[in-house]
């Protein structure tokens, strides 16, 4: 199971809207194949995985296959697992986690009516911890957030100046884009748009999006229509698409003119606590339209706006040995902060890598309101 695991990884930020899954099919203690679930619309785990046997003249008679997902007992964009791992006459499944997606479960149950001997809940945690936007997504309709950002050793973003190109070196910076490949979409302030004109696109070549579209949806949050159209963000040579996200302050033309340069316009309420649009419609909407991730990027002020909603579920923290001080320098997270330490939330499976001579601390978000599911 721990391998098929690791073979689901492979296809991070290829499977949106699914969820990533890893096969392998073993007989007698001996590997006949295995498969994954590379691209939506192509083959699933476990059906690559009887292929890649078949390929190989290798029978799947009377094997088990261990699979990272429950496997599918329906007609999607390709047919039932459960019937192909039937047709190739594998005794055993055994699979991590159950399918929540209404559509796709019951997988389980009717491979043991055709007399398969099931497993299920073999390595569920880390399983689940893999398709964590996934299943997020399932429970809530709602992307998983992700907030990404680089500090000083003492927590500042930027200078008292606002300078804050480049906190990190260039190792760190390649590794904020595999978290760029890994969502569906980043959302960023309009004074970070100002600030420091970005791209927001995948540009690491080991951090390669296979998938369409081959970029994030670049998010841009501009309550008043304050960020010029000639931002980078709005060039329209950039590959994918770009989303405004603002409120009735935004002027008629100002909307218009970006229409024109074919960004979408999305007019949100204001929060009545912050006056900014409000962030929890935001990723209502974006639910509608099936993005499972975002990664905020920033500035601090936008980040400390998903803190204090309690929106953020994941930290990607990358820490350079560098000492900025001065009170007048932007803090990692703005916003408004928890009165006590008893009620900041605490990140959990955290994991530190080095990354030259910076490190980045990953973790979950633990919240209140959460009942623990990813
Ligand atoms: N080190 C890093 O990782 C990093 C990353 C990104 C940025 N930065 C730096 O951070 C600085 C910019 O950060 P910042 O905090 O000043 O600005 P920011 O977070 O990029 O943008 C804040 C502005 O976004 C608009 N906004 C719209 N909706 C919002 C919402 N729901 N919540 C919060 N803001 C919303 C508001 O302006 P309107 O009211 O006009 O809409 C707000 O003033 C720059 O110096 C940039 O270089 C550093």
């Amino acid at each position: 199971m721990q391998r098929a695991i690791e073979l689901a990884e492979r296809a991070r930020g290829n499977t949106s809207p699914n969820p990533l899954v890893g096969a392998v099919i073993v007989r007698d203690n001996k590997v006949l194949a295995e498969g994954w679930h590379k691209q939506a619309g192509k083959a699933h785990a476990e059906v690559d995985a009887i292929q890649n046997a078949k390929a190989d003249d290798q029978t799947t008679k009377d094997s088990t296959i261990y699979v990272s997902l429950e496997p599918c007992s329906h007609h999607g964009k390709t047919p039932p697992c459960t019937q192909a791992i039937i047709d190739a006459g594998i005794s055993t499944v055994v699979y991590a986690t159950s399918d929540t997606n209404i559509d796709a479960s019951g997988g389980a149950e009717s491979l043991r009516d055709a007399g398969l001997e099931v497993i299920g809940g073999v390595c569920e945690e880390q399983a689940r911890y893999v398709n964590r936007f996934f299943f997020h997504y399932q429970e809530h309709a709602t992307p998983f957030v992700i907030a990404k950002f680089a500090s000083s050793l003492d927590g500042r973003t930027a200078t008292r100046t606002g300078n804050s190109q480049w906190i990190t070196g260039s190792d760190a910076r390649k590794h904020g884009h595999v978290a760029r490949q890994a969502v569906d979409a980043i959302i960023v302030g309009a004074q970070t748009a100002i600030a420091d004109q970005p791209q927001l696109t995948v540009r690491n070549p080991d951090a390669h999006r296979h998938t369409h579209p081959a970029h994030p949806l670049r998010i841009l949050m501009d309550s008043k229509g304050r960020v010029p159209l000639s931002n980078s963000l709005f060039d329209k040579s950039l590959p994918g698409n770009t989303v405004v996200a603002t409120t009735d302050a935004m002027p008629d033309d100002h909307a218009t003119k970006l229409k024109e340069q074919n960004i979408e316009v999305i007019k949100l309420p204001i929060s009545m606590q912050t006056h900014y649009p409000d962030i929890t419609q935001l990723l209502k909407q974006l639910g509608k339209r099936k993005i499972q991730s975002v990664l905020v990027e920033g500035g601090n002020t936008v980040i400390g706006d998903f803190l204090d909603n309690e929106l953020i579920d994941e930290v990607w923290a990358f820490i350079a040995p560098v000492l900025i001080g001065g009170n007048n320098a932007a803090p990692s997270i703005g916003g408004l902060g928890f009165d006590q330490l008893s009620s900041a939330p605490r990140l959990t499976n955290v994991t530190v890598e080095y990354l030259n001579e910076d490190i980045l601390v990953k973790g979950i978000l633990v919240k209140n309101k959460s009942n623990g599911v990813f």
